[in-house]
């Protein structure tokens, strides 16, 4: 699955850049507090606006602090999926059944700097996990290959039945690095300048596609 992230979209034409990715498969919105990251992007209202104009699932990336606060609002307005960071989050386990009754799927993502064995029983009541591929808080930052292993391991988790997550990797995916990701074993691909500095945001979501359906097949 591909998601483009429309941090590096025109936000004074997000319903125009979220259309010309309408052959992706999830939306993903950066939400940005300037507390747990040092950047502000957008909020609940954008998110409500933004559902009422594509019918892509949106994959809400909730970079926040205190995120039970606001998980549960992010469900009710329709999001697919919300993500809350293993290091905002209280009681994550509480919180991924609050954001499932509210009617979404729950993820849970893991700053580069965080192990993903700490996190394993955690995970098992979740739906996504989302293993950050550079520090959260700006687009266009380069790929950290040295992520992989924290991919490798979740692959081996979801393939032996112990985990039952969608590995999402997001920052730095492009061309040049969307193989060395599905080749570990990722299944959902975020991509915000790769999509919305190519001149065909639709053509970019095609090839970071293709790209990643080969790679997956020499795994
Ligand atoms: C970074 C965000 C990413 C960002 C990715 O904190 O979580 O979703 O938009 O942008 P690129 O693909 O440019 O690294
Ligand atoms: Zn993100």
């Amino acid at each position: 699955m591909i998601a483009p992230s429309i941090l590096n979209a025109d936000f004074a034409h997000l319903a125009d850049e979220i259309a010309a990715v309408a052959g992706a498969d999830w939306l993903h919105v950066d939400v940005m507090d300037n507390h747990f990251v040092p950047n502000l992007t957008l909020g609940l209202p954008v998110v409500e606006s933004i559902r009422r104009v594509t019918d892509l699932p949106l994959d809400c990336h909730l970079m926040i602090e205190n995120p039970d606060r606001w998980a549960i609002g992010y469900a009710e307005a329709g999001a697919a999926n919300v993500t809350v960071h293993a290091e905002a989050v209280a009681d994550p386990v509480r919180t991924a059944a609050a954001i499932r009754d509210a009617g979404a799927r729950a993820g849970l993502s893991l700053k580069p700097g965080t192990p993903i064995e700490d996190w394993v029983d955690v995970l098992k009541h979740f739906d996504t996990l989302l293993v950050m591929t550079v520090e959260p808080g700006f687009g266009g930052q380069s790929f950290m290959a040295d992520m992989m292993g924290k991919v490798r391991t979740a692959r081996r988790l979801v393939d032996a039945g112990e985990l039952s997550v969608v590995v999402e990797v997001d920052g730095g995916i492009g061309p040049d690095t969307i193989e060395i990701a599905a080749e570990a074993g990722a299944d959902c691909f975020v991509a915000g300048s790769a999509v919305y500095s190519a001149a065909d945001p639709a053509l970019a979501v095609a090839r970071l596609r293709a790209a990643a359906q080969r790679a997956a097949a020499t795994r």
